[in-house]
């Protein structure tokens, strides 16, 4: 069933759980996501970036992933990640999405707050519930590329003012985390996410998730977030299993024969984040 995802969080941090949210560019990755959360009865948000929405079509695939959602027998909700400006959150709204994120992390911390808080205004008025960021995640998700160099921590004394002026619904930390995959061993700053966590009441948001050892994402889920975000290892299980397909059957040309075995590698890998984000039974 579609839902929002105010829901679904708050329902996670009352119980310490995280959510998972899982990115989608195609049918058959949202596939993998619905059957996934479906398996293990788990409340699941499908995202859905700007780079996604180019790729697939602004009203193709939002309306794919909606009619997904809706016949799912767990709660889904539809969220854009990362939303780049108004003009996308509008025509998403429109679409039918169920949760948006306004990414204006890398502007000024005034210019940060204004453009969520009138993303915020729009959004409240249909009862769609705001993502926002503060502190800049470093790595490459589609549009957002962000250096070591540009990368910056989250500051708690910042985020509380962030939450309190932006007067959103979830906030994504920058602690340590970054996306795509990581260089080195990844280690997340879990003073950091305590001395937040202690400042703000609002759910928080884990990007970058892919690569972070289980220990590491049991910690972050214990120290208070309710939102974990992967794209990374889903899109490694599509074109590992694809390659490895065809390699060992080069005559195949049916595509049906292609995905399966792919999405059931994706399928797996959600599978395993839900039980590690220990979302599984709750729905
Ligand atoms: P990964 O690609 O590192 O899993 O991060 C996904 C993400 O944070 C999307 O916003």
């Amino acid at each position: 069933m579609l839902v929002t995802s105010k829901e679904l969080l708050l329902d996670a941090q009352k119980n310490g759980y995280a959510v998972g949210a899982f990115n989608t560019n195609n049918l058959e990755i949202t596939q993998a996501i619905v059957r996934a959360a479906e398996a293990k009865r788990a409340p699941v948000l499908i995202q859905i970036s700007a780079g996604a929405l180019k790729y697939a079509g602004v009203d193709f695939l939002p309306m794919l992933v909606s009619k997904a959602a809706q016949i799912a027998t767990v709660p889904v909700a539809i969220h854009l990640d990362h939303g780049p400006d108004f003009k996308t959150v509008i025509s998403c709204l429109r679409a039918g999405f169920t949760s948006i994120m306004r990414d204006a992390s890398k502007l000024p911390y005034g210019e940060n707050v204004a453009e969520v808080r009138k993303v915020v205004e729009v959004c409240h008025a249909v009862g769609v519930p705001v993502e926002a960021e503060i502190g800049r995640i470093g790595g490459a998700e589609e549009h957002v590329v962000v250096s070591d160099r540009e990368a910056a921590m989250s500051d708690p004394d910042e985020c509380a003012r962030f939450a309190e002026d932006g007067g959103f619904d979830f906030l994504a930390v920058a602690i340590g985390n970054a996306h795509g995959f990581y260089k080195g061993e990844p280690k997340l700053d879990f003073d950091r996410l305590t001395a937040i966590r202690e400042r703000v009441s609002i759910p928080l948001v884990l990007h970058g998730a892919s690569g972070i050892p289980d220990a590491q994402i049991t910690r972050a889920v214990e120290s208070g977030i309710c939102k974990i975000n992967i794209d990374t290892e889903i899109r490694n299980a599509f074109i590992r299993t694809m390659q490895d397909y065809t390699q060992k059957n080069p005559d195949q040309i049916d595509p049906r024969k292609v995905f399966g075995p792919c999405i059931d590698a994706m399928q797996a890998v959600v599978e395993r984040k839900i039980e590690i984000f220990r979302s599984a039974g709750r729905a």
